[in-house]
């Protein structure tokens, strides 16, 4: 059985806390979507040299927007998944970047449009602006050591975070980690609503292409593809398209199954997996139990 992942020892945990943040700096601030795509998604690189900060990937971070809120308290954190490896963009440890969606939407009485407060300062910031940094947090996401080891992900939108850093670590960072060459299948399953709002598109699709023995990549357009039976293409029919295959890869010991993105689409990959694990006659809700309990099953919502 593999390991345990939450009982990995020298885990980074809680460096800077909310009372006593670390104060970064912005490094740069790049749009994600492509022109055609759909709202502000940013990839965000801060400084943190100079601090004690140091995570894993999988992890989180937070991040303290300046201000108060309506009751006149100051603003409390907001959690973003760290999308580097923990050698950051920069390679020299002195970096963390996230993926930041703009929240936006229109306010169901008024009708006016609503920016998120946390999201609008993160996609808003300017190279050397300040940013509060708490963390890191989080040990659900964690990759486990074993090189050799199944990695199916199944990300929607910003979901795609944590999985880059996995992926960068996998294939683009050999170097840097003796300890860990992957030798295993990396497979993500990506959901986005059009082919301009992939984000990281031409780093997946390069690192598709170079390790096709070691990386497969299913993206799922919802506005642009549609299922046979002409329903939108979430990401669990296009995982639905490889069912009797992905039911065997989750199903090996040495499979770690990861889920992150929007917290509506649990209940599409239950309803698929439940459907799947019954043709093997299998309850997948006593399954999942099973394999969480093994630290082969995560997921991270929101
Ligand atoms: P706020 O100003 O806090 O507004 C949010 C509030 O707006 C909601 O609580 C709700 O009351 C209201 N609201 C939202 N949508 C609607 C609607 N449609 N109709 C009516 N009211 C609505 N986000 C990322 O972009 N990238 C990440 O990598 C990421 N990782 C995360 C990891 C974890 C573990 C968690 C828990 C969350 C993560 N998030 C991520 C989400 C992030 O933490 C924030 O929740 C998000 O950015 C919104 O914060 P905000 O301050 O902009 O919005
Ligand atoms: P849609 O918005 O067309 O309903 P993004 O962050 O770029 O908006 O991507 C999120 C993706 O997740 C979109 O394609 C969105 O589709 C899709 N999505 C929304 N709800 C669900 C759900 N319940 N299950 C799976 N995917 C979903």
């Amino acid at each position: 059985m593999t390991e345990t992942l939450t009982e990995k020892k020298d885990i980074p945990v809680n460096i800077y806390r909310p009372a006593n943040p670390f104060i970064g700096k912005c490094i740069s601030n790049e749009p994600l979507i492509r022109p055609g795509g759909l709202g502000k998604t940013q990839h965000v690189k801060f400084d943190i040299s100079g601090s004690e900060l140091r995570y894993l990937e999988g992890q989180s971070i937070g991040i303290i927007p300046p201000g108060e809120d309506k009751n006149g308290k100051p603003h409390k954190l907001r959690l973003y998944s760290i999308a580097s490896t923990r050698h950051g963009d920069d390679r020299d440890g002195k970096t963390v970047s996230l993926s930041v969606r703009q929240l936006e939407y229109k306010h169901p009485e008024t009708g006016e449009t609503v920016y998120g407060t946390c999201s609008t300062h993160i996609c808003n910031m300017k190279p050397g602006d300040e940013v509060r940094i708490t963390g890191p947090v989080g040990k659900e996401m964690l990759l486990p050591d074993d090189p050799e080891a199944t990695i199916v992900m199944i990300a929607t939108g910003t979901g795609i975070a944590p999985f880059r850093a996995f992926l960068w670590r996998m294939f683009k960072e050999q170097e840097l980690n003796p300890d860990y060459q992957f030798k295993g299948l990396a497979w993500l399953f990506f959901g986005v609503t059009n082919d301009a709002s992939v984000l990281y598109k031409a780093d997946l699709e390069w690192m598709a292409y170079k390790h096709p023995k070691n990386f497969r990549l299913d993206l799922a357009l919802s506005r642009e593809q549609t299922t046979k039976d002409g329903k939108k293409m979430y990401v669990q029919n296009r995982m639905a398209e490889y069912a009797d295959e992905l039911w065997d890869l989750i199903q090996k010991p040495t499979t770690h199954t990861y889920m992150c993105g929007l917290k509506g689409m649990e209940g599409g990959i239950d309803e698929f997996l439940t459907e799947t694990a019954a043709k093997s006659n299998i309850n997948w809700s006593d399954y999942a139990k099973q394999m969480k309990k093994e630290g082969r099953w995560h997921v991270e919502t929101y």
